[in-house]
């Protein structure tokens, strides 16, 4: 057997369970909250300071950084072929408001630990292996999310993403600004599209703890849409104004939840239908209400159905209105997943070649990987998290999963990089 063929083996074996534990205990400390969970939100302090220890570790393992128009932070280990296109991986740093450890941070590290894994043992592969942190991919403060991985393979432009306010007000490029003041002096990347792509992350559901496997080998992720509604009324006196000549937005809104939720409803328990942010103003007791806004997130992994679904929601809410005014904006369609065949044999083929054994999965949560499967060839590497938990700050999960999913990236990773 020569070096090469040696090489994903040697690292997956160079791969160290209690550094990538550690890692993941520092990084679950910067916006740590009492309840054990983290709030690192996009463009955060937070978020800065976890992308300056990205770079500081990067430096000591002799790979270099950059950063493009969004801020995504890429760390690349040069091949010995360094002009073949890069083999590359990652998730995100940025949590939700009450969110875990592991959500996105889990990929970044087992990427970074791949790193040290080659750089320690001393083992080279033909192609460069780079690894991302791909900003906000959340969107719990600036919508929409996955915006990073979208900028990076042309589906959001980063200038029309700049105006974007979060909740109190702020401006998206001051936020990035302040976020990339931490990490200084860091070049633009250079142009160049990845040979493939592979994202390890946890299941955020419960398959694999109940089959009591380590891996999930994910073959798709299910379409989503993702809908804005304001609701305009008009305030009132709550004491003097009757029924009747009422404009009240909040009445209005719940009649259209009520409605969606109907219209939503499937036997099956296949449609995922959230509304996740509900903001009233003016915000008194005894005022009626004359705004209203809330988000509908919509899921499903049949393109067809996501679609009849999804084109519905107008309608219903136009329905309605009671003497309101409403606005229904779309902030995206991402139509279902299918990743690639090749990637996922490869995949398969390291799992056999790890003795890990493994499941085919469907993945319920959206990730970056959806968007840099329609640049390049890309699969993602599930582990399972503790009772399915996530955005939830009790998400946990076991070092030795965490391991095994990344022992199994390792070897992936480095065979596609020496693919002949
Ligand atoms: C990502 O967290 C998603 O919305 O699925
Ligand atoms: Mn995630
Ligand atoms: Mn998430």
């Amino acid at each position: 057997m020569t070096d090469a063929d040696q090489a994903p083996i040697s690292a997956a074996i160079s791969i160290d369970q209690d550094r990538l534990w550690r890692r993941h205990m520092e990084f679950g400390a910067i916006g740590g909250t009492p309840k054990g969970g983290v709030n690192r939100q996009a463009f955060s302090a937070e978020d800065a300071t976890v992308r300056k220890r990205m770079v500081d570790w990067a430096t000591a393992i002799d790979c270099t950084v950059s950063t493009d128009a969004i801020g995504n932070l890429f760390v690349r280990r040069a091949g010995t072929q360094d002009e073949l296109p890069p083999i590359m991986t990652g998730s995100h740093l940025d949590s939700q408001p009450t969110g875990g450890k592991f959500d996105g941070a889990y990929g970044v590290l087992a990427g970074m630990e791949v790193l040290e894994a080659l750089h320690h043992a001393g083992i080279e592969t033909r192609a460069s292996i780079e690894v991302v942190a791909w900003s906000n991919e959340e969107g719990g403060r600036f919508q929409p999310g996955a915006m990073g991985s979208a900028v990076f393979v042309g589906k959001m432009d980063a200038a029309d993403l700049m105006q974007l306010r979060d909740g109190d007000g702020m401006l998206l490029t001051d936020a990035l600004a302040q976020t990339l003041a931490a990490t200084t002096n860091l070049p633009q990347r250079k142009r160049e599209t990845p040979a493939a792509y592979i994202e390890a992350h946890i299941e955020q559901g419960p398959i694999l703890e109940a089959a009591n496997l380590q891996i999930g080998i994910v073959t798709d992720i299910q379409g989503m849409r993702q809908f804005r509604v304001e609701i305009t009324g008009e305030e009132a006196h709550a004491g003097t104004t009757p029924v009747k000549s009422r404009r009240d937005a909040l009445m209005s809104a719940t009649d259209m939840i009520g409605a969606l939720e109907a219209f939503m409803a499937d036997a099956q328990d296949k449609v995922r239908f959230t509304v996740g942010r509900f903001e009233t103003k003016p915000g008194s007791p005894n005022t009626i209400p004359s705004y209203v806004f809330f988000t509908v997130d919509l899921r499903h992994p049949d393109p067809a159905t996501l679609i009849r679904l999804g084109d519905g929601v107008e309608a219903i809410c136009q329905t309605h209105v009671r003497g309101c005014e409403v606005t229904v904006e779309e902030l995206y369609h991402i139509a279902p997943t299918h990743f690639d065949p090749d990637i996922v044999a490869a995949l398969r083929a390291s799992a056999a070649a790890l003795n890990l054994p493994n499941l085919d999965m469907i993945s319920g949560a959206g990730h970056d990987a959806m968007y840099l499967a329609t640049l390049c060839p890309a699969a993602m590497i599930f582990v399972p998290c503790e009772k399915g938990i996530s955005h939830n700050e009790s998400e946990n999960a076991k070092p030795e999963d965490l391991a095994a999913g990344t022992k199994l990236l390792a070897h992936a990773l480095v065979s596609l990089a020496n693919n002949e």
